[in-house]
């Protein structure tokens, strides 16, 4: 899968581009401030409708402007042309020119995976980063995986309304239970069943780039520990205090260990920018695994963050999902772009809004 056309209107500081790309490996090269990220950003957008910076769409209009647009043309098995619109006002999707109706259709047309410096929150924030991150893997892989979520968040968030409620009516809680229970087995299941497979591949890749420094096991903490039902209404006291529901999946972790110890709290800086890559590696190898054609890479400053040894772990990985997948795209300050990369990477140079061909 490539994207063979990237056209931005009024996107961030671009006015106007327009923009073709071959498959292969794009660096965009430039000074601080000139729009290196908000191009990656463009993409992933419309990958998955949203911001990897965790921003609103109102942020990324150009200031001054109405509404910003992003479009692009993929080449996948076929050709698929994506058009966004977003104004305060108006909205507007559309997929091979038709307006897009279920989300559960879009998602899939255009494949990313992103490395940025926010992936570190994987390793040092909270539980609900992690779960977001199996949650991605999950929605891209499984298609009722993302309407599960929904209706198990759905579900949370109605039975901590009727929580909060003065005289909370146990038979009316007990219904929602039952829901409750249904939907998270399901998604507890499915997070089960993924870590293992998931987790040999994250570990090859951080040994890899850490030259087998250190072994990286990766492990699934559930919320739940045997049975939903019971724990449920065990937590039932606690739950009156605090007025939410304690125990489900919306509480679930991921334990991720270096040498078996914590990274979160033992990994050294350079550890946890290696393990976040690694992750992200991973999920790259996994969609590929799956989908059968890999992910474009979006790669935003991470070269910067590795020393030299950790650099030449991950230029081969690189190589490889470039033969492999067909696109990579990485920005870089000019001082410190990879020279190791070789000769067949394009360059562009990113000044002030503009994007030109070296
Ligand atoms: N909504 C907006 N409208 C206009 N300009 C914006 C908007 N949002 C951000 N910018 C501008 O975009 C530029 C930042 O772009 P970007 O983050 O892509 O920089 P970069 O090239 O990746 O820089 P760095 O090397 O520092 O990461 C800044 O000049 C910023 O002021
Ligand atoms: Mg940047």
């Amino acid at each position: 899968m490539h994207l063979a056309h990237l056209r931005l209107r009024d996107f961030r500081n671009y006015a106007r581009l327009d923009v073709d790309f071959s498959p292969g490996f794009h660096l965009l090269l430039g000074d601080n401030a000139q729009g290196k990220t908000n191009i990656l950003e463009a993409i992933y957008l419309m990958a998955t409708l949203r911001s990897f910076r965790g921003v609103g769409s109102a942020q990324m209009i150009r200031h001054g402007a109405k509404g910003y647009f992003v479009g692009g043309k993929i080449i996948g098995q076929g050709e698929r042309e994506i058009k966004m619109f977003w104004s305060s006002r108006e909205r507007n999707l559309t997929l091979d020119a038709q307006p897009v109706k279920k989300l559960a259709d879009y998602f899939g047309a255009l494949r990313t995976v992103v490395f940025c410096t926010e992936d570190l929150q994987l390793i040092k924030g909270t539980a609900r980063a992690r779960r977001r991150f199996l949650d991605l893997l999950l929605a891209q892989t499984q298609p009722g995986y993302l309407p599960l979520l929904q209706r198990y968040m759905h579900s949370v968030r109605a039975r901590n309304a009727l929580l909060k409620q003065r005289s909370a009516d146990d038979a009316a809680l007990e219904s929602f239970s039952l829901e409750l229970v249904k939907l998270g087995n399901e998604l507890i299941r499915a997070r089960r069943e993924l870590v293992p497979k998931f987790s040999p591949l994250a570990r090859l890749a951080y040994r890899r780039i850490s030259n087998d420094a250190e072994e990286l096991r990766i492990e699934y903490s559930p919320s739940v520990k045997n049975d939903f039902a019971i724990e449920l209404l065990n937590s039932r006291v606690r739950e009156k205090t605090f007025r939410a529901t304690l125990v489900g999946p919306h509480r679930d972790d991921v334990q991720l260990l270096l040498n078996e110890k914590s990274a979160a709290q033992f990994g050294s800086e350079g550890q946890k920018r290696t393990l976040a890559i690694a992750l992200k590696m991973a999920q790259a190898e996994f969609l590929a695994g799956i989908n059968g054609s890999a992910p474009i890479l979006l790669i935003d400053d991470v070269m910067g963050e590795l020393d030299v040894k950790r650099r030449s772990g991950l230029l081969p990985l690189l190589e490889n999902a470039r033969k492999t997948s067909g696109q990579v795209f990485m920005t870089c300050t000019e001082e410190n772009w990879p020279r190791e990369l070789g000769k067949d990477l394009q360059r562009w140079e990113v000044k002030t809004g503009t994007l030109h061909k070296q």
